[in-house]
């Protein structure tokens, strides 16, 4: 059921706030995260953890993509992410006491099944499901589990299930700075932006208008491209994945500081070029690449925070969506919405079958 909704791609947008509330239901208790819920013997083992290995296919990895900037500035524990398929037929080498983490919207991937059942032989130290179908294999057979409450996702286009996905990825790395004793104050951080989450997000779709302004420029597109730095640069992934899918425009995304490596060349005054530009560490690095595509006479759209300095740029061929302040912990997070809504309004104009978009299936159970 729809409900006012048009889409269920709309409807699971705006149900984001109430996902990730459900998400983070009973796992924070006096201020700490508590995952007791993981079951007791492979649990222990979460000590033991050195290394990190994320699989994923889609959108899922993009999440997987996010919470190795989180896992390694934040817990020290080194991560590394990749593609099922890839995984699945490389003949990988398994590092010491390393974690096997995989995520999934539906928990019956083929590809993201067979990278788990293969990493069971393989010397991991335990197996971890993040997953949204309490009954799917991925959950029956991973060591340990945890759910993301995000509730049936029915758009092809994958929206709170991701959200939500990072949402448990950043409790599990909160859990893991209390076993490595970082200092209280970094799970205190990550506890109270996650609380303040669902409230953000609801402010950021009560302006939803805003964007649905912008989707007449990218209607008539043929490309666009998506910049962004740290663990934007995997929102950028995402938007372009959403913007491919529901648009059928070609987008492709690219870390900001790869633009003089090759995709500058591509910048002329017919490229649309969409910035996330939290406001962070970053971003004066992100001002360079905003100029060196300016320079070219591209046109720019550049998502950043209403406290940034770049929040009154605002100029001939740069639009600049300002949006209300976002902790830096979870600015990844907030920063896809306005993207899904982008993604979708501009799928509105052009009229295409935006739940289900052409050749896709919601879930790949085949290779
Ligand atoms: O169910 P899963 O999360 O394992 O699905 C993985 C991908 O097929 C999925 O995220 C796909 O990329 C979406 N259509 C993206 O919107």
């Amino acid at each position: 059921d729809k409900n006012n909704f048009r889409h269920y791609m709309e409807k699971e947008i705006f149900e984001q706030p109430i996902a990730i509330k459900n998400t983070l239901l009973n796992r924070i208790k006096h201020g700490k995260v508590d995952l007791s819920e993981l079951v007791e013997e492979h649990a222990t083992v979460l000590a033991h953890v050195e290394h990190i290995q994320i699989v994923a296919c889609g959108t899922a990895y993009h999440a997987g993509l996010v919470a190795r900037y989180w896992f390694e500035s934040i817990t020290g524990i080194p991560c590394d992410v990749e593609i099922a398929s890839e995984f699945r037929y490389r003949n990988p080498a398994t590092r010491p006491n390393s974690l096997f983490i995989t995520l999934s919207q539906s928990g019956e991937t083929a590809d993201t099944l067979a990278a788990l059942r293969l990493a069971k032989t393989i010397g991991y130290i335990s197996t971890l499901a993040i997953c949204n179908v309490a009954a799917s294999t991925l959950v029956r057979e991973a060591d340990l589990v945890l759910l993301t409450k995000a509730g049936t996702e029915v758009g092809v286009a994958s929206t709170k299930a991701f959200t939500t996905q990072l949402t448990v990825l950043l409790l599990l790395v909160a859990k893991f700075s209390q076993i490595k004793n970082k200092p209280a104050l970094v799970e205190k951080q990550i506890v109270e932006a996650l609380q303040i989450l669902p409230n953000r997000i609801e402010q950021l779709l009560s302006s939803a208008d805003k964007i649905e302004k912008l989707a007449k420029h990218f209607a008539d597109k043929q490309h666009t491209l998506f910049l962004g730095r740290g663990d934007e640069f995997p929102i950028a992934l995402e938007g372009a994945l959403k913007l491919k899918e529901t648009s059928y425009i070609h987008a492709e995304a690219y870390a900001a500081g790869e633009l003089k490596h090759g995709p500058l060349a591509l910048v002329d005054k017919n490229m649309s070029v969409i910035v996330i530009a939290a406001n962070n560490h970053l971003l004066d690095k992100l001002k360079s690449n905003i100029e060196e595509v300016r320079a070219r006479g591209g046109q720019l759209y550049i998502f950043t925070s209403e406290d940034s300095d770049l929040a009154d740029a605002d100029s001939k061929n740069m639009h600049v969506i300002a949006l209300p302040k976002i902790e830096e912990l979870t600015a990844s997070i907030y920063y896809t919405v306005p993207m899904q809504l982008l993604a979708y309004y501009v799928a509105l104009i052009k009229g295409t079958d935006v739940d289900r978009p052409r050749n896709l299936a919601k879930s790949v159970t085949v290779e």
